[in-house]
């Protein structure tokens, strides 16, 4: 009897080992399970305060800012007027409402349809001191409009910074949301992960009117604090039914890139150092195959990347190379194939994309073994490897992507369809903390936060000290 009992217990523990052994291998990862409100995501009307036109006859309106050189001692100013030209002169200076210096910009337009752009200026304010708060006032007379930035640290190894990260934003609520509780986070720098604006679901003139919204909407943020441009699919805009056929047309002639600073030819692929990150823009929609300018200029600029000043080797694109949700799956192979191989002789520390419009971390994995003849079908652990990000989840309003492939694959760590945006504190040389927030938590919430150790410095220097929890 006694036999009997410990026979059927022994039976039931057996079968919940298996259970348990089952499910651990079916997921490697977390799904995470909270269920997100459904808000409607449909764009903010064009009447609403927060995509308002600024008083005054001709006042600048737009206002971005974007790092305008190699190192972070320039930044490009611009925006629009809707009137008339004007003036493309920035005053500035380092007391507020004293301008003691001034700098002279370029004024152009364009038009897509039968739309007709304002006015579009880019000032290069150059020669700026290192972390140092400028004031600059742009625009004339009584619609004159006066703002503010920091400078970053200078480059150095232990140079702390606060980037934040924000893809596929559009301008719907959930945007609005988004953007919000990114500017509550202590973010210096903004890295922007493509789709801008999403005036691309619109028709006609009304392409161009929800680009000058878009710009209305992000200037909270983008006028005070760089925003570190790369170009997604919504930006492309090839529409020959209405004769627009030059890609890229609405968003090279708003957004400005440094791109000349890297080297580069073409502003939808750049490079900027700050404090102590060297980040690589990339183009999804650009050719990357062997020999295109893309590819060449790249294998130069990774050559160029030098740890001991910048140990935090970053690169953003808008297509994910590793990704697990139905959205957009595989959509990356084609960058994966040329230039993982890269990816994993640098070092490069994060890869952070947009695209899917959901968040996910990576664990640091690579496939470089496989090619078409070889049996090596799968991404296998790599601690050279960097650690995939998407964070397309900004709040568009395509909605969410919410179907993620089951069983979770071996490469994911964390994944969650909600709407959010990330953020990355460089800490020192060895040390960064990527946090992920979830709109619908309090500021203080980290739905996602992981410690991470520097691939250059905490590998080669304090490779034993830091093992344990190596990820
Ligand atoms: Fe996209």
């Amino acid at each position: 009897m006694a036999f009997g009992l410990w026979f059927t217990l022994f039976e039931l523990l057996l079968k919940l080992f298996l259970i348990l052994a089952f499910v651990k291998k079916g997921s490697a990862g977390i799904t995470s399970t909270f269920t997100r409100t459904k808000w409607q995501s449909f764009d903010i009307p064009l009447d609403h305060k927060v995509l308002a036109i600024p008083n005054g006859y001709n006042a600048p309106q737009q206002v971005h800012i974007t790092q305008g050189d190699y190192d972070g001692k320039a930044v490009m100013i611009s925006w629009v007027t809707a009137d008339k030209p004007g003036s493309s002169r920035v005053q500035y200076g380092t007391s507020e409402k004293k301008y003691d210096f001034k700098a002279d910009g370029t004024v152009a337009n364009y038009t897509f349809y039968n739309y007709k752009s304002g006015y579009i200026h880019h000032c290069l304010v150059d020669g700026l001191e290192y972390e140092t708060k400028y004031y600059y006032k742009i625009g004339e007379g009584h619609s004159s409009r006066e703002f503010w930035f920091q400078t970053p640290p200078k480059i150095d190894p232990d140079s702390p910074f606060t980037f934040g990260i924000i893809g596929d934003l559009g301008q719907t609520y959930n945007s609005l949301s988004t953007l919000e509780h990114y500017m509550q986070s202590g973010g210096q720098t903004v890295l922007f992960l493509g789709d801008l604006s999403y005036a691309d679901r619109y028709q006609y003139n009304d392409v161009g009117i929800r680009w000058d919204s878009w710009g209305r909407f992000i200037e909270r943020s983008a006028a005070y604090q760089p925003w570190i441009w790369s170009a997604g699919n919504h930006e492309i805009e090839y529409m020959p039914d209405v004769g627009e056929v030059l890609p890229f047309k609405s968003f090279l002639h708003r957004f400005s890139t440094p791109h000349l600073a890297s080297r580069s030819n073409n502003p939808l692929w750049y490079a900027i150092r700050q404090a102590s990150a060297h980040i690589i823009v990339l183009s999804s929609y650009s050719p990357h195959v062997k020999y295109t300018p893309q590819w060449l200029w790249l294998r130069d600029e990774l050559k160029r990347v030098d740890r001991k000043k910048t140990p935090w080797l970053i690169i953003l694109m808008h297509v994910p190379i590793y990704n697990s949700n139905q959205a957009h799956f595989m959509e990356g192979e084609s960058m994966r194939a040329v230039f993982e191989r890269w990816f994993v002789h640098h070092r490069v520390d994060f890869i952070f994309a947009g695209h899917v419009h959901a968040y996910e971390r990576s664990y640091r994995i690579s496939n470089i073994r496989y090619n078409v003849s070889s049996g090596y079908r799968y991404p296998v652990p790599n601690k050279s490897a960097p650690v995939y990000v998407t964070v397309g989840d900004g709040g568009n309003q395509e909605g969410l992507a919410g179907r993620f492939r089951d069983p979770q694959p071996e490469y994911s760590a964390f994944r969650e369809a909600s709407y959010g945006h990330s953020t990355l504190e460089l800490k020192n040389r060895t040390h960064a903390f990527l946090n992920w927030h979830r709109n619908e938590d309090g500021q203080k919430v980290h739905a996602d936060s992981v410690i991470f150790l520097n691939r250059h410095w905490a590998s080669n220097l304090r490779r034993r000290r830091l093992k344990k929890d190596d990820f």
